[in-house]
């Protein structure tokens, strides 16, 4: 099976450990549901009959209702995100567009971000004026530093750009995800986790994968999760358990010297797998990162 990424390349996509994870999911799953779905590298690996997902961000959302409309013309989508790249006048080697050879000598490993600054900004600020054209926060998103959705405290998308490039690679999750959105039922949400699993009606052979933000970790999302809100998740797990509705969830144990102590009394009670993640170097042993990511879940098999 060949896994695919989103075209969000979103902050603690979960690419990378999908080979694992999938081999630890349910084989058959009527409706797959994903609370926490961020950039939706996890539900895009998945095969299920129907997909749920959801996710607190409306940005986040908002884009993937974006390119579940425009899947229905995939051409015409990539040619609108092909006239914008031209307007700003942004780097992509896809269309041939690179960046001068001086430039490249001059900044030898920061050459697109300072290539493509003004264009970004530019950008980001006609973004700023209305906020509902999902172009350009797709393509903010594309090059921005680090692929985040960021907001100042006044509402403002305020990301700088990144050191990156609309590339080969960025065409290709484009097109997976539109040929996976056309051909699947899927539904999107747009809630706290909790208010998306109320009055759901989950059934035996349903699946719910939670990927929360991690409370041991760092990440833009993880303003939005504290101690409270990880307790206030295991009791809910734990009711689940007690309805019989089959759960998996990924979560640090240990990272950075740091040990997330109510992850590790509450998983008694399950099964844990490791997983082998990408805060561990595997090729490069002098990089000590420290952490032990876990797959817990209720699933007898
Ligand atoms: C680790 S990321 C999920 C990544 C995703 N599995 C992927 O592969 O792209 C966690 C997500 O949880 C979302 N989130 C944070 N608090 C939330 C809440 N209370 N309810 C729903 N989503 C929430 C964040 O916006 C973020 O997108």
């Amino acid at each position: 099976m060949e896994f695919i990424r989103s075209p969000f390349f979103y902050v603690g996509d979960k690419y990378k450990l999908m080979p694992q994870l999938i081999e630890l999911f349910p084989k058959n799953i009527d409706v797959y549901y994903e609370p926490f779905c961020g950039g939706g590298s996890s539900f895009l690996n998945v095969n299920a009959k129907k997909y749920i997902v959801n996710d607190i961000d409306e940005y986040v959302i908002k884009l993937h209702l974006f390119f579940k409309e425009k899947s229905q013309n995939k051409d015409k989508f990539i040619n609108d995100i092909y006239n914008i790249i031209y307007k700003y006048g942004l780097s992509c080697s896809v269309l041939g567009i690179t960046v001068p050879e001086e430039l490249k000598k001059q900044y030898v490993k920061t050459y697109y971000a300072k290539y493509n600054k003004k264009a970004y900004l530019n950008m980001r600020e006609d973004f700023n004026k209305f906020q509902s054209n999902m172009y350009l926060l797709y393509l903010l998103l594309i090059y921005g530093f680090n692929h985040m959705i960021r907001f100042n405290s006044n509402g403002m998308f305020n990301l700088p750009v990144g050191n990156v490039d609309f590339n080969s690679n960025v065409l290709k999750a484009i097109d997976n995800y539109l040929n996976f959105l056309s051909s699947k039922t899927i539904e999107f949400e747009n809630y706290d986790y909790k208010d998306f699993l109320i009055n759901k009606k989950i059934n035996s052979n349903d699946f719910i994968y939670f990927d929360p933000p991690y409370l041991i970790s760092q990440s833009e999302y993880n303003k939005l999760w504290n101690e409270e809100k990880e307790k206030e998740l295991y009791d809910i797990l734990d009711c689940l358990n007690k309805e019989k509705v089959i759960f998996g969830i990924t979560n640090l144990l240990n990272h950075k010297g740091k040990t997330n102590n109510i992850l590790l009394e509450w998983s008694k009670k399950y099964k844990v797998y490791n997983i082998e993640s990408n805060y561990i170097s595997f090729n490069d042993n002098s990089i000590k990162v420290n952490s032990n990511e876990v797959y817990i879940t209720n699933a007898n098999y």
